[in-house]
């Protein structure tokens, strides 16, 4: 391992225009002396963000990006964590972390940020990996115990809704999974071609094909069944595509249902006030006439009781997905766990905000038999770390929007070149992950 030697931040935009993080490590050079090498990475944002996700450090002076500037945060990394790191020698990634953590001393990362702190921890990775001239999933894979060869199923929101469209449907996400394919470029291809049929659905009818934050169309269906008819209309484009639902392709659900629940128990639902059972309802009656596979935050955060429902009622089924439910962090997952409430976690880098809680919450996923999803934010960036992650620890699948804006389409670029290096050694997670689902 090699001396962190240097440390640039400065604060940059993300894909909505809103600032973000970035910083610069460089370290040693072990293989020439007297040399350094870096690495740089950048932090994504959400907007329906969980309660229990770490603190997003923002200055709040309206006079600059309407209060949403991040100077606070990298004067923090420039004045607090880089005098603290500067020309010390951290053999693990998790050193480290837990030197940004102690150095925070909150359980939240208020104090410093959670930008500020993942910000070191993602470049420290990407500076880790130049310096040992491995490729940063296979330095994830040797710190996580895997093989990092599997390349994840692509979950591709191509419909957006909620808070990522103003276009009236409640429910944030509705993605195709493109499960049933031999390799993961074919089944991207598949994703991006059904992405291009449903935009001629649309312009068909008449229905607009702008896209929302995670790349997806956002029309405004003026059915009463809106949501039935985003369905509808992907499944239709799902056969335009030359594809089979429910063997080749299938679907997903983001909910987010905080987002549209009183947190009294009431979800405010295609003009009705629904209780928990009837949204339950609603999803059995999806996946009954639909192959949707995998429902995430199908209620509400503080909805626990309900989530017990809902996981009883379909989870030996389908996947069911806790992203604001548990936030990526360890304790709310365990909560989960023992409670038999939900089967799979979504996995946000800034909801914890270190690299090594990050990967001590997949571990934990994974010996309890739960799924899990490495996800973007819908503020994203080019930065492309996810899509190591998701390859480095194995995990089968990744959630990374739609076939269309450059700050999703960079993570399956970079999906694409790493399957490439790994040739022939690269699995394709679908047969796995989805096979128990294929008709
Ligand atoms: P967010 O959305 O980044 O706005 O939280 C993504 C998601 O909910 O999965
Ligand atoms: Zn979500």
């Amino acid at each position: 391992m090699s001396k962190i030697r240097n440390l640039q931040v400065r604060e940059l935009l993300d894909s909505r225009g809103i600032p973000t993080v970035e910083v610069e490590i460089a370290v040693d050079d072990p293989k020439h002396a007297g040399e350094i090498v870096s690495g740089r990475a950048l932090v994504p944002s959400g907007a329906s963000t969980g309660e229990g996700e770490a603190l997003e450090l923002r200055d709040g002076d309206k006079k600059r990006f309407e209060g949403k500037g991040v100077l606070s945060a990298v004067r923090n990394v420039r004045e607090k964590i880089a005098p603290a790191i500067l020309g010390r020698d951290f053999s693990l990634q998790s050193h480290l972390d837990d030197a940004l953590r102690d150095l925070d001393g909150t359980p939240n990362k208020s104090k410093l940020g959670a930008n500020a702190i993942l910000s070191v921890s993602m470049a420290f990775l990407r500076a880790q990996s130049a310096a040992q001239r491995i490729p940063t999933y296979k330095l994830i894979s040797s710190t996580f115990g895997t093989h990092g060869t599997t390349l994840p199923v692509p979950m591709m929101n191509i419909l957006n809704g909620g808070k990522h469209a103003a276009n009236g449907l409640a429910i944030q996400e509705f993605m195709v999974v493109p499960a049933g394919f031999e390799t993961f470029s074919e089944s991207l291809r598949a994703g991006v071609e059904i992405f291009h049929r449903l935009k001629h659905i649309l312009n068909e009818k008449g229905l607009s094909t702008g896209v929302g934050d995670e790349g997806g169309f956002a029309p405004v269906f003026e059915d009463e069944l809106p949501h039935e008819q985003a369905l509808t209309a992907i499944i239709q484009a799902i056969r335009d595509a030359g594809y089979r639902p429910g063997s080749d392709v299938f679907l997903a659900i983001d909910a987010a249902a905080s987002e549209f629940s009183d947190h009294k128990g009431a979800y405010r639902f295609e003009g009705k006030r629904l209780n928990a059972d009837e949204m339950v309802d609603i999803y059995r009656r999806w996946t009954n006439t639909y192959p949707v596979i995998s429902i995430e935050d199908g209620l509400a955060e503080d909805d626990w009781d309900g989530w017990a429902m809902l996981s009883k009622k379909m989870g030996s089924e389908i996947q069911i997905v806790g992203d604001d439910l548990f936030v990526t962090n360890q304790a709310l997952l365990k909560r989960g766990i023992d409670s038999g409430i939900a089967n799979a976690i979504l996995i946000k880098l800034n909801q914890i905000g270190t690299v090594t809680e990050t990967l001590e919450t997949m571990k934990m996923a994974g010996q309890a038999g739960f799924g899990a999803i490495v996800s973007h934010r819908s503020g994203e960036t080019e930065d492309t770390l996810i899509a190591d992650l998701a390859v480095g620890t194995d995990c089968g699948q990744i959630k990374t929007g739609s076939a269309s804006r450059s700050e999703r389409i960079a993570k399956y670029n970079q999906l694409l070149r790493i399957e490439e290096q790994l040739g022939s050694r690269a699995k394709f997670a679908g047969p796995a992950v989805y096979g128990r689902f294929q008709r």
